[in-house]
């Protein structure tokens, strides 16, 4: 992997989907209450799979598999007892869907959110979030290009790109 490195962004090549799952595992030991992280991608780019390292580094038990036909799939008794909420929106057909549906408790909430094409409600997310963009670059190859929106999340990119590349 070589990331190109500013403040506000980390871009790097994912080889593998154990190598998603590692950087999405590295970030779930730092995410903490409220935190928000918004995944886009084509079908198939890998944002369940990243989705499913988060939940490794919040140590939660029992596999995460993707909420297509429910939305949101909530997980308790995760570390510092967290909850997280995996959230996809692809069924969703607007952000006024997504808002009688109570999205909003979700995202402001105490927990911490995952949510899949996150980019179908981008005018309800808090403008203070992490985004995450998968894209395919042959079979096994990914790029993963994630951007700090706001001042907590630059400090967790920081924390990430310490921990996942020692810079
Ligand atoms: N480097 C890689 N990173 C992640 N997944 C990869 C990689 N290489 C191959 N894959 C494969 O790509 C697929 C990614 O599936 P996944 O369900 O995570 O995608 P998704 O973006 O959530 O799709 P959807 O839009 O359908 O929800 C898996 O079959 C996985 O094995
Ligand atoms: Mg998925």
């Amino acid at each position: 992997m070589s990331p190109i490195l500013n403040d506000l962004t980390l871009d790097f090549v994912s080889h593998s989907p154990t190598q998603t799952r590692r950087i999405g595992a590295r970030l779930g030991t730092l995410v903490g209450p409220g935190d928000v992280l918004c995944l886009v991608g084509d079908l198939g780019t890998g944002k369940t799979c990243f989705v499913q390292g988060l939940g490794r580094g919040l140590a939660i038990e029992g596999p995460i598999t993707s909420p297509t036909f429910t939305l949101i799939n909530e997980y308790r008794d995760a570390r510092d007892g967290l909850t997280f909420y995996h959230i996809d929106l692809y069924r969703v057909s607007g952000v006024q869907e997504a808002l009688d549906f109570g999205l909003e408790e979700y995202l402001y909430g105490e927990g911490v959110c995952a949510i899949e094409w996150a980019e179908r409600i981008e005018s309800a997310l808090p403008r203070e979030r992490l985004w995450i963009t998968l894209r395919h670059l042959d079979v096994n190859k990914r790029g993963i290009l994630i951007r700090a929106d706001g001042p907590r999340y630059e400090l967790l990119l920081r924390d990430l790109k310490r921990l996942a590349f020692g810079v």
